[in-house]
């Protein structure tokens, strides 16, 4: 998969593209991420990406002309499947989007910064418009982040055996993950669950599924 991230401030992207599973993806070639500086694509003298909103009001609204360049530069090299605008105005992500989004080939990222970006921009290109939830933040980049991380390690190979994406809160019927333990067996006299010392892995299984449903039911106040 390759995903191109357009933003105004591409070293908030870096680090967590360049760590832990986001890292080992792209260093096993299973995901291509390209980060674009919008800046590069500024038109005046002192490479202004935004400008005061038309109409008055708080903020600062991210200016068309570099977008437009960057993205007919980049729709002019591969057809993207998804051209996502990150906003708090989109739709609700989840567990469903994210495997969906995992079957395509190539994505677009849009990040917006202070207000927002200027209409036209979503009009004439974006497809998608996506909220990481009902809160705002300071740009798209952390909810990029969000999104791609969710995504990548949905791809074949990206996560091990042992890490298996399928077994992930939200991909089975049991909701949430079960709680889980390491050792010691006992700290400060809490012990561990029996059931998972005992090495029955059908009680264990059972367990875990228990244990995923309840917790789900008491964090969203309804049964699965
Ligand atoms: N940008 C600012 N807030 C956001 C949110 N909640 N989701 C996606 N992008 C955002």
């Amino acid at each position: 998969m390759r995903i191109d991230v357009i933003s105004a401030v591409v070293k908030i992207l870096e680090a967590p593209l360049n760590e832990s599973i986001l890292k080992r993806a792209q260093d096993k070639g299973l995901a291509e991420i390209v980060l674009h500086n919008l800046r590069d694509y500024a038109t005046d003298r002192y490479r202004h990406v935004d400008d005061k909103p038309f109409g008055g009001g708080a903020g600062m609204v991210l200016k068309p002309e570099p977008l437009f360049s960057c993205l007919d530069k980049l729709l002019g090299e591969r057809s993207y499947d998804e051209v996502i605008y990150l906003t708090p105005q989109g739709a609700k992500f989840n567990q469903k989007k994210a495997n969906t989004l995992s079957l395509k080939k190539n994505l677009l990222f849009i990040c917006g910064h202070y207000k927002g970006i200027d209409q036209r921009v979503i009009d004439k290109y974006v497809t998608k418009e996506i909220s990481i939830g009902d809160y705002v933040i300071t740009g798209g980049e952390a909810a990029a982040i969000v999104v791609i991380d969710s995504v990548v390690r949905l791809l074949p190979g990206v996560l091990g055996d042992s890490e298996s994406a399928l077994t992930d809160s939200f991909q089975t019927d049991s909701g949430f993950d079960a709680p889980v333990y390491t050792r010691p067996a006992e700290i400060d006299g809490m012990k561990v669950p029996e059931v998972l010392l005992g090495g029955n892995h059908k009680d264990i299984a059972a367990w875990r599924l228990e244990q995923g449903k309840k917790k789900y039911s008491r964090v969203k106040r309804k049964k699965l």
